[in-house]
């Protein structure tokens, strides 16, 4: 037996060529932990709003499991986030995310995602920022989807560009102790996607039943 009947994010499954987004089911974390401990950004540079990834390596695995036990518990059609690993090739390479609140009514939700160092920079971010849009628009039928970097993080600012966003503002923000930084909102709608390769996508039909989104 499985969870998959009962709470339908596990039974999702978005395929595009090589990229495979998996739910971050029990199985995966380990793994998830594992490839953020093997380095996601140089020590010097922080890309996330809350700076997760500098904790210590002893507490990291701990956090990470509670991140993901409480995005679970939490969930329903009034705010979810959806949590992915990625597969390139079958290998475990990173994350990729959809967060939304108040879907149902504002048809917009939020993307993040971390790569590993070591699998960085061969285009793989962008073709999984590609494919969660796309499944956004397509089976989840958003208006707008949105995602923010901070101005020093050009990786993930030219995905962004490439995949067809446009800028929306920025916000003043408080990174790391006492540290100010600049937060680049990014927006995207339908008509813009630059696609990637077509996806598949397992499990859509239960998950829009869970989130009310065959009654609008
Ligand atoms: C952001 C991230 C997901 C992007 O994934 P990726 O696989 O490295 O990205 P891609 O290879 O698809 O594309 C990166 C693009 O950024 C460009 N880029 C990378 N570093 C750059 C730099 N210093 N200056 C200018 N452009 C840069 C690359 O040239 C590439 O564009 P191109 O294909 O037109 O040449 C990944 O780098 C990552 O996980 N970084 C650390 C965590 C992070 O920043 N997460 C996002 C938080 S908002």
């Amino acid at each position: 037996m499985t969870l998959t009947p009962h709470f339908a994010p596990f039974g999702l499954r978005i395929t595009a060529g090589p990229l495979e987004l998996v739910p971050v089911t029990d199985d995966v974390i380990p793994e998830l932990v594992e490839l953020a401990l093997e380095g996601i950004h140089p020590p010097d540079t922080m890309p996330f709003q809350e700076p997760w990834s500098i904790a210590p390596r002893r507490e990291l695995g701990f956090n990470m499991a509670q991140y993901y036990w409480q995005q679970r518990a939490d969930f329903g059609p009034g705010e979810w986030s959806l949590n992915f690993g990625v597969r390139f090739e079958g290998e475990l390479v990173g994350c990729q995310d959809l967060r939304a609140t108040k879907f149902r009514v504002t048809r917009t939700a939020e993307s993040g995602s971390w790569l590993a160092m070591k699998h960085q920079g061969r285009g793989i971010g962008t073709r999984m920022r590609q494919a969660i849009c796309a499944f956004g628009f397509d089976e989840l039928g958003a208006t707008e989807l949105t995602s923010g970097a901070f101005v020093d993080n050009p990786a993930s600012l030219a995905v962004s560009r490439k995949v067809g966003y446009r800028t929306n503002g920025t916000e003043r923000r408080k990174r790391r102790t006492g540290e100010l930084a600049h937060l680049q909102h990014l927006a995207i709608s339908e008509q813009d996607l630059v696609r990637g390769e077509p996806i598949t996508v397992e499990g859509a039909g239960a998950l829009r039943s869970l989130l009310l989104l065959d009654d609008d």
